[in-house]
């Protein structure tokens, strides 16, 4: 390929994916800065949809899901590579989320955000559910 022909991006659903190349994107949000490659290797284990986002072999985006597959979904890290934001991956990431055919009869997508922004170009409301949570972090020792 002539050097100036940069290869497009590309999406795949893929959880197998090396978890270095994660844990190197994480470490761009401030959420997720601290992972370890062990528990992301492990996460990714767990975790039942994971949509990526690639530059020939750099992982440029991310998103994944937790579901029962028929009532409810929660979409956990969705992130995209700061030099590539802004271009329409974020919302291509989400999109194959929502109509993935594995998720085709969810009734619920649930998630936990601080980018109304960017959402709610997507659908989503935070109008007519709530949420509580419990953190492991906040809890005081219980001996
Ligand atoms: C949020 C994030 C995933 C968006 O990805 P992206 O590829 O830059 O988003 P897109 O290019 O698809 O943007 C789609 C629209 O959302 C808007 N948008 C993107 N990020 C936004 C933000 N942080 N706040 C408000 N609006 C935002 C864009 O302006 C765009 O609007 P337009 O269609 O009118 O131009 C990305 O900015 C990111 O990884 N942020 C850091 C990680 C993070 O905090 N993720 C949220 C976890 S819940």
């Amino acid at each position: 390929m002539p050097p100036t022909l940069k290869p497009a991006i590309t999406f795949a659903e893929k959880k197998n994916l090396d978890p270095a190349k994660l844990v190197r994107l994480y470490q761009q949000a401030p959420w997720a800065k601290g992972r370890t490659l062990e528990d992301a290797r492990e996460m990714l284990r767990h975790t039942d949809v994971a949509v990526t986002a690639w530059d020939g072999d750099v992982l440029i985006g991310f998103g994944r899901v937790l579901t029962d597959y028929v009532y409810r979904a929660t979409i956990w890290d969705v992130i995209v590579d700061q030099a590539y934001q802004g271009r329409g991956v974020g919302t291509d990431i989400v999109q194959r989320i929502l109509h993935h055919p594995r998720l085709k009869k969810v009734e619920l997508f649930w998630l936990c955000t601080r980018m109304p922004g960017f959402y709610e170009k997507l659908g989503f409301s935070s109008k007519e559910q709530t949420g509580m949570v419990w953190a492991r972090s906040k809890q005081g020792r219980q001996e």
